[in-house]
């Protein structure tokens, strides 16, 4: 919670964002801190004391977030990934060596850990779910990733070698909040994956990085989860680097990140090529959405972007888990958007789109460009770039984005606010 700060009056909200454009400076409020307004003064108590702490200014980065020539924050939000990914990699990794040169991944790696934890919600936690694949696959540590309001209830199994990663947008969301309270009172090691810089949850991990992808308006995530990948990679690779991981084999991922900005801004290039699956989408009221392996994680976050930013029913599957039941609900009305790029178990997501395809099913493939024998499998398809199949879980969301907001605009949705949802989720 922050008091902001203006001479023309005094605000309450969870999220700095919300009182950037009417406040000039703001206050944070600690736990059992409680803030009294009379005629426009406040002051702040702790247990019936009051206390005296010194406000922030609101930076320019949160006063000057507007919409620009884009319709939608949500839009200009996407537009802006490809400088997310250079935000997210500034400072952190040099590409000239192909090495990465940060203190806190240093000093990360000198830690003794067996094991990751990461702890979020929503697209977070998709997030997530790719970051533990990552974790495995290049540094070659156990990694589970779980959701915040199931984990702050589980019973806590406690380890001074497991690495406890909480990650948060908006770092205020309250299950991830309270998730890291419990695990620092047993005194466990936590970082910090966080882009609202000063947040609660980003001061209270004992390490981490921020994603700097820049202030995020849209209720609806969207370049921050790029960002989040783009750190849980780094972290991976770095780790690894202190195991297993071969320097050349860091290298050619490395060469590849550096790659991102263009290839995605080639992708946004060309989003009048989407008109056609937008039109034709548009008509349908029930989805499935399927990805296996790296691109599961990835299939999660866009199934839940198309149900926030149009409010139509999506459900999301592993690929691999359809013929063990959600195949009896397969028709000519029920739509599936596979996720299938070169690399990642594509003939077993092929044989899965077969089995849709006998039962009358539509299916919008996600596939990667120049594979023309690819294409006779799918009704449509949307092609991505060609990239390193450890990279691919980053190629889908900004074509599948645009496909949810251009849904969202011909069905006349709010898609910045979209009904019955906060920016920032602070009450469990
Ligand atoms: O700020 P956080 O990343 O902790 O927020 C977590 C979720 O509330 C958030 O990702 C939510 O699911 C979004 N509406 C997704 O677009």
């Amino acid at each position: 919670m922050i008091v902001g700060l203006s001479a023309d009056g005094t605000y309450l909200s969870s999220d700095i964002n919300a009182v950037s454009r009417v406040a000039t400076e703001f206050v944070t409020l600690e736990d059992h801190e409680i803030v009294r307004i009379i005629s426009g003064k406040y002051t702040i108590l702790s247990y019936g004391k009051e206390v005296n702490k010194v406000s922030e200014k609101i930076t320019s980065e949160f006063q000057t977030a507007h919409k620009g020539d884009y319709e939608t924050f949500t839009e200009k939000e996407i537009h802006e990934i490809p400088e997310v990914f250079r935000n997210a990699f500034t400072g952190r990794l040099n590409f000239e060596t192909q090495t990465i040169t940060n203190e806190t991944l240093d000093a990360l790696s000198d830690q003794e850990i067996d094991r990751i934890e990461i702890i979020a919600s929503g697209s977070s936690y998709f997030a997530g779910m790719v970051g533990t694949s990552w974790f495995k696959e290049i540094a070659g540590i156990p990694a589970d990733v779980r959701i915040s309001s199931e984990f702050l209830y589980d019973t806590f199994l406690p380890s001074k070698k497991t690495l406890y990663i909480f990650m948060s947008q908006s770092g205020e969301t309250a299950d991830v909040r309270e998730s890291l309270k419990m695990v620092k009172e047993k005194g466990c090691l936590t970082f910090g994956i966080v882009n609202v810089v000063g947040s609660t949850i980003a001061r209270m991990c004992d390490m981490g990085l921020y994603t700097h992808s820049g202030v995020e308006v849209g209720v609806a995530s969207t370049k921050n989860i790029i960002g989040q990948l783009s750190v849980l990679i780094l972290m991976a690779i770095s780790l690894g680097l202190k195991r297993e991981l071969q320097m050349k084999d860091a290298r050619e991922l490395i060469r590849h990140l550096g790659e991102l900005p263009e290839k995605f801004q080639k992708q946004l290039n060309n989003k009048h090529l989407l008109a056609p699956i937008i039109e034709k989408y548009s008509a349908f009221t029930n989805f499935f959405f399927l990805g296996r392996n790296l691109l599961y994680g990835t299939a999660q976050e866009c199934s839940l972007k198309l149900k926030e930013l149009t409010y139509i029913h999506a459900e999301c599957y592993s690929s691999g888990e359809l013929k063990h039941g959600p195949l009896a609900l397969i028709n000519s009305k029920m739509p599936s958007v596979v996720l299938n790029l070169k690399g990642v178990l594509r003939e077993k997501t092929n044989s899965n789109i077969k089995e849709i395809k006998a039962r009358n099913g539509i299916v919008l493939g996600v596939v990667t460009e120049g594979e023309q024998h690819q294409k006779d499998l799918y009704d449509d398809v949307i092609e991505v770039p060609t990239c390193h199949p450890l990279l691919s879980p980053f190629f889908p969301v900004t074509p599948l984005w645009l496909v949810a907001v251009g849904i969202a605009k011909k069905l006349g949705r709010d898609i910045d606010k979209p009904q019955n949802l906060a920016k920032s989720v602070t009450v469990e």
